[in-house]
């Protein structure tokens, strides 16, 4: 095909480069002529004609093998998707290898002690390139606190763990932060302003993730906004495998001697209470693949993890939406469906998206697959035929679909665990995570999530033995919370269960009370009442006991305080406390 005169005349003007002049002719030969279609003549909106250039530039070095890759990949997978089958219909789905630490007790106490131990050769992977729309946060979600009696962010939560794990393990755990136009600047800042939050120099990686273009038709025509710019849309957090392998870090890591990457989400305060027992069940069952993952109930919206089989072809352990699990296993082994076990739960486990990789079999698939693990695509289509789409797609690509690549006999296995010990994310608004309520789904909400963290510390004191009494539950926006005993045990004071066991004995809390534990504290038969707080912080290298003390509410207190319906409007009062309708009032002693 000849090249068409105007771009030999934009190349001989000077307005586009020899490489752009590259670019658009192999798109060309890719039938995007659309891109190009009534330019107007040099001279005339040559700046647009090069920032266009240079978008596409940018989507063809980011992706591998560049865009004609993209456009050849997309093709293939739309032609596929244009069929509208079950994705999965000549499989046949199998409960998956699993090991259930749901109700704690000798077989979690083991994993945590072995997973502890192998956190110093694992790198913490946080996907942090989301745009938070559900949530409507006006910020990057890692600045959301997590909790706001004394205001910890999910990073500063997150990086106090590895920054505790680090000094107790004698190695600087790595952690890589995936960031995307809309986070990657915000990210950026709130390191620099916390100094890393303490973590070492070159402790940290950012990688960026670039946009896809986006596509118009079944023939993959990428799409154009309007004249002279590229409509483009996130690819998805997939993108980190291909992350880790262009940029090296997953070779890096390994010549460092890195065993495992734990994978983990932007808003999940809960996430360390199970990670270590999951990269020990990683090593005590030899795991090349760990999805921690939750019960679940059989039609409930969370993909179930399923072992898949077909004659001829490797099994594959798998998350299968819920919308294309219960019909499979309608037309394969139970005419019922996606039912409930004695138990109450489906033999299908919920996945949450928290991974523990091997980064060996991990490097030879990234090796082999260049990276992109799993593409697919998802069109709504606007007519019968399949052609049109109602709107522009484009290729996405999941983290958990990673097992799709496994083609060498890779072991991959689930470790359920129970549901808020591991898992309470911070997603929806307070008007959708209400609406979520009253059908009975979870909130996942700033104040379900703060919430939970509470809940989790009161786990922790139950297991070594201190007696809890929970304050009544009220509802607050149409949420449901626990308003006490609000419990924080800081992870530079107990990593594991076992640390808070060999750190706390006796004693009781009760109510609305405040408790938060911080560096090497004991406490020994210590009682804290309804109302009362207790804020122990040991000094820097030094220690701090309590023993045989009652503590009341004439001393320090931390309110629960709904803000006013004039509070919530007011942009005078910060987004975070909005996002959950309370703020924590303290009054020290
Ligand atoms: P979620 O779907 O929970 O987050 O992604 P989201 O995309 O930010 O939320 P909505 O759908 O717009 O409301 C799970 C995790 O994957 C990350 C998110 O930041 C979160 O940690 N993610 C998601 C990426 O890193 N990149 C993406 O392209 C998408």
């Amino acid at each position: 095909m000849p090249t068409p005169s105007f771009l030999t005349d934009h190349l001989a003007a000077g307005i586009i480069s020899s490489e752009d002049f590259q670019l658009a002719e192999a798109l060309l030969a890719e039938d995007q002529g659309q891109l190009f279609a009534d330019w107007d003549s040099p001279g005339t909106r040559d700046d647009e004609k090069r920032a266009f250039l240079q978008t596409l530039q940018n989507c063809n070095r980011s992706y591998p093998g560049g865009l004609v890759a993209y456009i050849r990949n997309a093709r293939r997978l739309l032609a596929e998707s244009a069929t509208g089958g079950n994705p999965f219909a000549d499989y046949t789905p199998a409960e998956p290898d699993l090991v259930d630490l749901s109700n704690f007790g000798p077989a979690y106490e083991e994993a945590e002690g072995v997973g502890l131990k192998s956190l110093a050769a694992t790198a913490i992977v946080l996907v942090a390139g989301g745009l938070g729309e559900r949530l409507g946060y006006h910020g990057i979600k890692l600045d959301i606190p997590v909790e706001v009696t004394e205001t910890t962010s999910y990073l500063a939560h997150y990086t106090a763990v590895i920054r505790a794990a680090s000094k107790r393990l004698g190695r600087e755990i790595p952690l890589v932060i995936m960031t995307s136009r809309e986070t990657n600047a915000g990210t950026i800042a709130t390191l620099e302003a916390n100094k890393n939050f303490g973590l070492a120099p070159g402790q940290i990686t950012i990688l960026n993730q670039e946009l896809v273009p986006a596509l118009s038709d079944i023939d993959a025509h990428l799409s154009i906004e309007k004249k002279y710019n590229l409509n483009l849309k996130p690819h998805g957090h997939g993108d980190i495998h291909t992350l880790l392998h262009t940029s090296g870090t997953a070779k890096k890591f390994a010549a460092s001697g890195i065993r495992h990457l734990l994978f983990i989400q932007d808003t999940n305060g809960q996430v360390f209470n199970a990670a270590l027992a999951a990269l020990g069940v990683s090593e005590i069952r030899g795991y090349d693949f760990n999805s921690i993952a939750v019960n679940r109930i059989p039609g409930e919206a969370v993909g179930g993890i399923a072992r898949l089989s077909k004659p001829g072809a490797p099994d594959l352990t798998l998350n299968v939406e819920y919308n294309y699990l219960d019909p499979l296993l309608r037309e394969t082994v139970n005419p019922a469906g996606d039912v409930a076990e004695p138990n109450g739960f489906s033999r299908f486990p919920g996945n949450i998206n928290l991974l523990v990789v091997r980064l060996e079999p991990y490097l030879r698939v990234l090796e082999s697959s260049g990276g992109v693990i799993a593409e697919f695509v998802n069109p709504k289509f606007s007519d019968a035929s399949r052609t049109k789409f109602k709107k522009p797609a484009r290729l996405e690509t999941l983290m958990q679909d990673l097992p799709k690549s496994f083609v060498s006999g890779e072991k991959v296995g689930v470790t359920i665990f129970d549901r808020v010990w591991c898992f309470s994310a911070c997603k929806n608004n307070l008007v959708d995570a209400a609406a979520k309520v009253a059908t009975n789904g979870p909130a996942e909400s700033a104040s379900s999530a703060e919430n939970d963290f509470y809940l989790a510390g009161r786990m922790k004191l139950r297991a070594a033995g201190m007696e809890v009494i929970e304050a009544p539950q009220k509802t607050l926006s149409g949420i449901p919370l626990v308003p006490g005993p609000r419990v924080i045990l800081r992870p530079s004071f107990a990593l594991t269960l076992a640390d808070v066991r060999a750190r706390i004995s006796g004693g009781s809390i009760s109510g609305e009370s405040t408790l938060v534990l911080d560096g090497d504290v004991t406490l020994e038969n210590v009682t804290i009442a309804d109302g009362a707080s207790l804020v122990a912080k040991a000094p820097e290298g030094g220690t701090l006991e309590i023993k045989d003390r009652t503590v009341t509410r004439r001393g320090a207190v931390h309110d629960l305080v709904p803000l006013t319906d004039a509070e919530m409007a007011s942009s005078d009062v910060p987004e975070y406390l909005r996002i959950r309708g309370y703020h924590i009032v303290a009054r020290e002693a």
